[in-house]
């Protein structure tokens, strides 16, 4: 596996995801000197909770150093420097780069700057590639896998780029059936619906969640992406679309299993955390570890 940069789910290879799953559950739990001496930077332009910090607690139970931007209003974004200029600098300093970015398109960008191991941590509504893997390493350790399962996204599909990078994903598999439940005006966007056609992956669009909730075997409840829309009055017509309470769980199969991405507004009661259903801190977890499984084999394959 020869792979340094990682700026979208759509050019992965089962293999490669089936070796970063196990990957993952290798590092689980662990510390390492794999990346002893190194330098990781993130450089996050745009909020971040849990993928900046998941990627730092990763970076240190590897043994590395890191140094961040937390907030482009403490960097030379703010003052006009261009992203070319930005990853130029970053490059000199570190030796892998984790960039999140507001603008579609801006990891294939600054990968133009660097040829330094890259992730994108998530590129405006376009890509959250890492996020993706966690969520198909969490659905793995949960339900066993993607082959023969039905998995729903619901929410805001359109602007969600953790439904877009997981659908590259779910298309490397053979899942029974691909749910898409979202407000008209939310629906996931037309290349990933023909991607299903064309590999042949059963699908269905719908608005209606109760009446598929006894077929799914994963629901990936997704947050409405309040800063992408134009105006403040579209969002608050959509907000509180679909609200995931423990009556909803109960209308699915026991076996059923509840991620997010997280942040969550209002789309899952706190009552719903503590049912076993509820997948979403372990979620939390399994993101070190994927991201430790990430940092460790870019750099590998780079720094020979
Ligand atoms: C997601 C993101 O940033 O795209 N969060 C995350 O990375 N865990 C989802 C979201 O912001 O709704």
């Amino acid at each position: 596996m020869e792979r340094t940069q990682l700026t979208t789910s759509a050019n992965l290879t089962r293999e490669e995801v089936d070796f970063f799953m196990e990957e993952a559950e290798r590092l689980r739990g662990k510390n390492t000197e794999d990346l002893k001496g190194k330098v990781v930077a993130t450089v996050f332009l745009e909020p971040s909770t849990r993928t900046r910090l998941s990627f730092e607690t990763a970076a240190h139970r590897l043994g590395s150093s890191v140094i961040t931007i937390a907030d482009p209003k403490t960097s030379s974004v703010t003052k006009g420097e261009t992203l070319a200029d930005t990853i130029r600098v970053v490059d000199k300093y570190a030796d892998i780069i984790v960039m999140r970015h507001p603008t579609s398109g801006a990891a294939e960008e600054a990968i133009n700057y660097t040829d330094k191991p890259f992730l994108n941590a998530g590129d405006g509504p376009n890509q959250h590639p890492t996020q993706s893997l966690l969520d198909i390493y969490t659905i793995k350790r949960e339900v066993g896998g993607i082959d023969g399962k039905t998995i729903a996204f619901i929410g805001d599909l359109k602007y969600g780029r953790t439904v877009h990078s997981l659908t590259y994903i779910l298309c490397l598999y053979n899942p029974k059936k691909v749910i898409y439940i979202s407000p008209n005006e939310l629906r996931v966007p037309e290349k990933y619906i023909q991607m299903l056609k064309d590999k042949g992956i059963e699908f269905e669009e719908t608005n209606d969640l109760d009446a598929k909730m006894p077929e799914i075997d994963v629901v990936y409840m997704t947050r409405i992406q309040q800063e992408r829309f134009e105006s403040e009055a579209e969002y608050v017509k959509l907000k509180g679309s679909y609200i995931m309470t423990p009556e909803t769980v109960k209308l699915g199969k026991e076996s059923l299993r509840i991620l997010h991405p997280l942040p969550r507004v209002d789309e899952i009661t706190p009552e719903v955390d503590d049912m076993i259903q509820s997948a979403c801190f372990r979620q939390v977890e399994n993101g070190v570890y994927m991201r430790m499984a990430l940092l460790k084999n870019l750099s590998k394959n780079y720094y020979k």
